[in-house]
Parts: C-alpha cells; sequence; structure tokens
C-alpha cells in the first residue's frame, strides 16, 4: 500500500539550489519542509558546544540522540533551535557545514537521525530537502528529484550568498571547499551522493530559480 502522505525528495550537492527551491515549492504545494542538512548542522553545532571530539563517534551518536532540535517559522524565515537556543546564524557558517560532513560520515549518526526525519512526513505532504532523501529516507517518495550545477556555478552562487551576508571568502577557495566536499560525500561508503534510480535529473546551471522551480513542480502529480 502506498504511503497516504505525499513527499517530493530534492536531493542534490550543496550549492544546487536545493535549499531555495524546497522552500518555494513547499510554499506553493503548501506542504511541510524538511531541511535535512540543517538537522546535521544542529548536531555538529550541538557537538561543537560540548567540545565533542569528532573523532569519538560513539560520543557523536549520543549526541545526536541527545540534542534538541525545533524548527520555528517566523517572519524572517525559519529559525532552528538547538537544544533551546537559536542557533540559525551558526548553522550556516562553513564550520558549521564542514562539521556537519564529517558527522554525516558516521553510520550510526545517520541510523539516528532516519526516524526523527520521516517524522516530518505530516499531510498534507512534505518537500524533503537532502542528500539521501529519495534514495534512503524516503525511497517510497510520489516524486523525486536530482538537482545538479556545475562545480563552477555552485561556488558562485555560495561566493554571491556570502558576500550578501558580509562574509569575506574568495571564489577559488570555495570552489576547492565545494570540489573536496563533493569527492568526500560521493566517495563515502555510507549514503554516498547519488540519484535514486527512479529521480529525474534536473541541471540548473544557467537556469533562474523560477524555472527551476516550475520545473520541479512539473514532477509533482496533480492530485498528490
Ligand atoms: O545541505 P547542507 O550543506 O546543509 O548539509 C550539511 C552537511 O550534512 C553536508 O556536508 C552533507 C550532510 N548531509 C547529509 O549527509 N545528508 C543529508 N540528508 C543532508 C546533509
Amino acid at each position: 500500500m502506498s504511503h497516504p502522505v505525499p513527499v517530493l525528495t530534492i536531493d542534490g550537492p550543496s550549492g544546487a539550489g536545493k535549499g531555495t527551491v524546497s522552500r518555494i515549492v513547499a510554499g506553493r504545494l503548501g506542504w511541510h519542509y524538511l531541511d535535512s542538512g540543517a538537522l546535521y548542522r544542529a548536531v555538529g553545532v550541538a557537538a561543537s558546544w560540548a567540545d565533542l571530539d569528532l573523532a569519538d563517534p560513539s560520543a557523536l551518536v549520543r549526541c545526536t540522540f541527545d540534542t534538541r532540535i525545533e524548527f520555528q517559522d517566523g517572519p524572517e524565515g525559519l529559525r532552528v533551535l538547538v537544544n533551546g537556543t537559536d542557533a540559525t546564524s551558526e548553522l550556516r557558517l562553513e564550520t558549521a557545514g564542514a562539521v556537519a560532513s564529517a558527522i554525516a560520515a558516521i553510520p550510526e549518526v545517520r541510523e539516528a537521525l532516519k526516524e526523527r526525519q520521516r517524522a516530518f512526513r505530516q499531510p498534507p505532504g512534505l518537500v524533503a530537502d537532502g542528500r539521501d532523501m529519495g534514495t534512503v529516507i524516503f525511497p517510497d517518495a510520489t516524486a523525486k528529484v536530482f538537482l545538479t550545477a556545475s562545480a563552477d556555478e555552485r561556488a558562485q552562487r555560495r561566493y554571491k550568498q556570502l558576500k550578501e551576508k558580509g562574509v569575506s571568502v574568495t571564489l577559488d577557495g570555495l570552489l576547492r571547499e565545494i570540489l573536496a566536499r563533493d569527492a568526500r560525500d560521493a566517495q563515502r561508503t555510507v549514503a554516498p551522493l547519488k540519484p535514486a534510480e527512479d529521480a529525474v535529473l534536473i541541471d540548473t546551471t544557467g537556469l533562474g530559480i523560477d524555472e527551476v522551480v516550475e520545473r520541479v513542480l512539473a514532477q509533482v502529480p496533480k492530485h498528490a
């Protein structure tokens, strides 16, 4: 029997526009939104606050179970509370991304976050954003897309985003980070970055957000 609550999964590498596109698509459909990367980042931030050793998997697994993560809708968008403290800005830092990427390579951490992610599947539907949504977390999703973009384009988008926030970075440095993260994410044995067999690939290089949103929405059955 198919699950009664529809899910649209949006997978792909960092910087392909998953976050922005997923939020807009969720708004257009009137569905809930799961930012799975924020869960990994939140656990990473909690681990940093507790000064945990990133080379100690059992401490990180305990931290994954113990960390309270709440999403709150606010006038400036989604706020993320980690153990009751607003960590929204900290979560977006490159350092938080690097810690998240390291802890995301630990199978028990991924396992511990599985049910938390599935709990977001609530009526009338869910848009799930993250690199293993269509493969591991919601293999029975109603519709699956995999967003890609060239590494150059992803670096440029990230550069623009960070510049707007007043963060000082270089384009070269970002490109190197993106390529290194891609390689690490694609090679890891646990949930490597790859499209689900039944995902529709959308290359967003050179496309505007509106066009990507329309292409993604076109994948959702009308009566889902
Ligand atoms: O999408 P993001 O940059 O917020 O994700 C942060 C890190 O978490 C990224 O390096 C990979 C990891 N991640 C993951 O392994 N699986 C997910 N579903 C989401 C994120």
